[in-house]
């Protein structure tokens, strides 16, 4: 089949960008999406032309490096996918498809579709971890999980770390992605010593990126590749009011969104 394509160039992070038109020929149904572009960028490589910038590495879901909008939605309009996961059978011949990269302020675009998501490795740098020992894989075996914390922890923890969720939200909120994080440590024992300060640096950096607050709006939950749920956030947010309790007598919900 064959895909009219409008995809976002931009040269560098200060080049204003615009939208140009390519076609997709040959497009074999059981092409991964990011294949499909292999193959125009194969074209584009022959005739002489920069290809189109875009992330990928694992190219089976798991690695959360791809991600772009199509139409509108992020990663796609599969649930439940990453843009590597898509197979073009999706889509019909003649259709017209417009790729765009993230847009958030939090995310600035390097090149085409590839944006700069280091503000998710620095709300992790600030507290996504547990530091107290925790011993080796044997030791953590003798400390016993509840069944439903442990699945709770482990569907947190499928993150992936692509930022479909910031895309998505209109207040470019990383809710969903610092509420995974903050779930899947705070529900096990090992997460405990830390669980209250983890929040308040994680949220607080999160405000600090610039990702916006959270509004309930549920467009995150809608793309998110590996289908966490809204329930990390009110987590999060439980949390943090908890730790503005402990911590200064009286509840702050100043930024507990972010
Ligand atoms: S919460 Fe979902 S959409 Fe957001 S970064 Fe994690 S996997 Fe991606
Ligand atoms: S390339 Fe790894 S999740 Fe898509």
């Amino acid at each position: 089949m064959r895909l009219t394509l409008r995809v976002w160039r931009q040269k560098s992070p200060t080049d204003p960008g615009r939208m140009v038109q390519y076609e997709a020929r040959n497009v074999s149904p059981d092409m991964s999406f990011l294949e499909m572009l292999d193959v125009v960028n194969e074209e584009l490589t022959l005739k002489g032309e920069d290809p189109i910038a875009f992330d990928s590495d694992c190219r089976e879901g798991i690695c959360g490096m791809c991600g772009f909008m199509i139409n509108g939605v992020a990663h796609g309009p599969r649930r439940g996918t990453t843009v590597c996961q898509l197979h073009m059978r999706k889509f019909k011949g003649g259709d017209a498809l417009y790729l765009e990269p993230w847009r958030a302020r939090a995310f600035p675009v390097i090149k085409d579709l590839v944006v700069d998501r280091s503000a998710f490795d620095r709300i992790i740098a600030a507290g996504g971890f547990i530091s107290v020992p925790a011993g080796s894989a044997p030791d953590g075996n003798v400390i016993l999980v509840p069944k439903q914390n442990a699945e709770i922890a482990m569907d947190a923890a499928a993150c992936i770390g692509c930022g479909a969720c910031v895309a998505a939200c209109p207040n470019a909120s990383a809710s969903l992605f610092t509420g995974a994080k903050i779930t899947h440590l705070g529900v096990l024992p090992q997460g405990q010593p830390e669980r209250y300060d983890r929040v308040v640096r994680m949220v607080a950096q999160a405000s600090a990126e610039l990702f916006g607050s959270c509004t309930n709006i549920g467009e995150c939950e809608a793309v998110c590749p590996k289908e966490i749920k809204l329930e990390t956030i009110a987590r999060m947010n439980r949390d943090f009011i908890k730790a503005s309790w402990s911590t200064r007598g009286g509840p702050d919900t100043n930024g507990a969104g972010g």
